[in-house]
């Protein structure tokens, strides 16, 4: 099989950790049957200021006729609104339907937490389809303003899905002899329906229903509402395996997560729709950093490795994913934001070696 990946390496350090990803692909054993091309693509700030748009047509186009699959870097977003601009990656989730945001927060085995989740966030509505609207108010509160926040059964049934199918899957690398924390796989349907009875309600009911299908069976159901979810997140994070919730919380609950491991640069995403898959570090352009060959390509190795998972090969991913926490466990080249003194270049070869 060979996959074509389209890649978007943005702005700042996307441009310095998107080669690891290619990188990675291209040292996998040929023994695995798969082969990889290769297409550059552009998107992102500096797109914006040379080509008037920040996510060219052409990048939409080839992604969408031409690719398995992509990785995208980071993009700058402008401090101040800059008319005309806005941000690729979201454009991007909205033209190809990539409905979900997956984001596993993992320590490794030697760390004591024993951190192992996923947090599967729904992408395409919630307060994120960005009907707002400003008023005057008729009773002297001055301007008003308001958003929309929309939930639909349909979104929140195949999110609610994939989250049983990402628990499924957990469970079975477990039981193929994969370390983890937990014995059994379950999802935690997070939302807010002791207050918003209608939008959460529907949310919380569906995503129920969807894990109560026989197919999901030996899968727990677990549910929790949000805010109370965000204290035991930070006092008990190993309790969790797969969460599952509305944009805005999944939004919110993935970057608090991440501050659990440690470091940005460790962690990874995957944007998923249908038969198609982009990784994505989670970290931004970091400014601070760019142009010094320090930055930490791990999360954009995992996320590599994620966008494999999402294309049916388990194996590649896995054999990455080996290949990063041996790197973290000896912790000879470890990159500055983990505390070592490695380049960026130091990691990524480190990490081929060990492919
Ligand atoms: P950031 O994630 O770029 O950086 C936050 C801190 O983490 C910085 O100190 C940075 O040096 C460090 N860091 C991030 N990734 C690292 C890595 N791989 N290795 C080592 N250290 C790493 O977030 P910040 O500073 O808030 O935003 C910078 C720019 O990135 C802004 O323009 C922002 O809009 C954009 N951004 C883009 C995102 C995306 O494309 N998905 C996500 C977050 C921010
Ligand atoms: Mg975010």
């Amino acid at each position: 099989r060979t996959l074509r990946i389209g890649l978007i390496p943005g702005d700042g350090i996307g441009k310095e950790v998107i080669p690891a990803g290619r990188r990675v692909l291209e040292a996998l054993p040929a023994s695995l049957g798969l082969k990889f091309s290769f297409v550059d693509l552009q998107a992102g700030f500096e797109t914006f200021e040379k080509t008037g748009a920040a996510l060219p047509d052409k990048t939409v186009e080839v992604l969408k006729t031409e690719c398995d699959g992509a990785l995208f870097g980071a993009v700058s977003s402008p401090s101040k609104a800059v008319k005309g601009y806005s941000s690729p990656i979201v454009a991007l989730r909205k033209k190809l339907d990539l409905y979900a945001n997956v984001r596993p927060v993992k320590t490794v085995a030697t760390d004591p937490k024993a951190i192992d989740m996923v947090i599967v966030r729904e992408n395409t509505e919630d307060l994120y389809v960005k009907e707002e609207r400003t008023f005057d108010s008729p009773d002297g509160r001055g301007k008003v303003a308001e958003a929309v926040k929309r939930i639909s059964e349909r979104a929140s049934h195949r999110i609610a899905a994939m989250a049983g199918e990402i628990a499924q899957r957990r469970q079975n690398v477990r039981a193929a002899g994969g370390a983890s924390v937990h014995a059994a796989p379950m999802v935690t349907i997070t939302h807010k329906s002791n207050v918003l009875s209608q939008t959460d309600g529907l949310f919380r009911a569906t995503a129920r229903a969807a894990l109560e299908d026989p197919r999901f069976r030996g899968v727990a159901i677990d549910e929790q509402i949000v805010d109370s979810m965000v204290y035991k997140l930070f006092r008990q994070p190993e309790f969790y395996d797969v969460i599952v919730a509305p944009n805005l919380y999944g939004d919110i609950l993935s970057d608090g997560a991440a501050a659990l491991v440690g470091s940005l640069g460790l962690v990874p995403s995957a944007n998923v729709g249908e038969g198609f898959a982009i990784g994505e570090p989670c970290h931004g352009s970091a400014p601070d950093i760019m142009g010094q060959n320090i930055a930490n390509p791990i999360a954009t190795i995992r996320s590599t490795a994620l966008m494999l998972e999402f294309l049916n090969e388990e194996q590649a991913a896995a054999k990455i994913y080996a290949a990063v926490d041996a790197n973290l466990e000896e912790g000879k080249y470890l990159s500055p934001d983990l505390g070592g003194k490695a380049k960026t270049e130091e990691v990524i070869e480190d990490i081929l070696r060990r492919l």
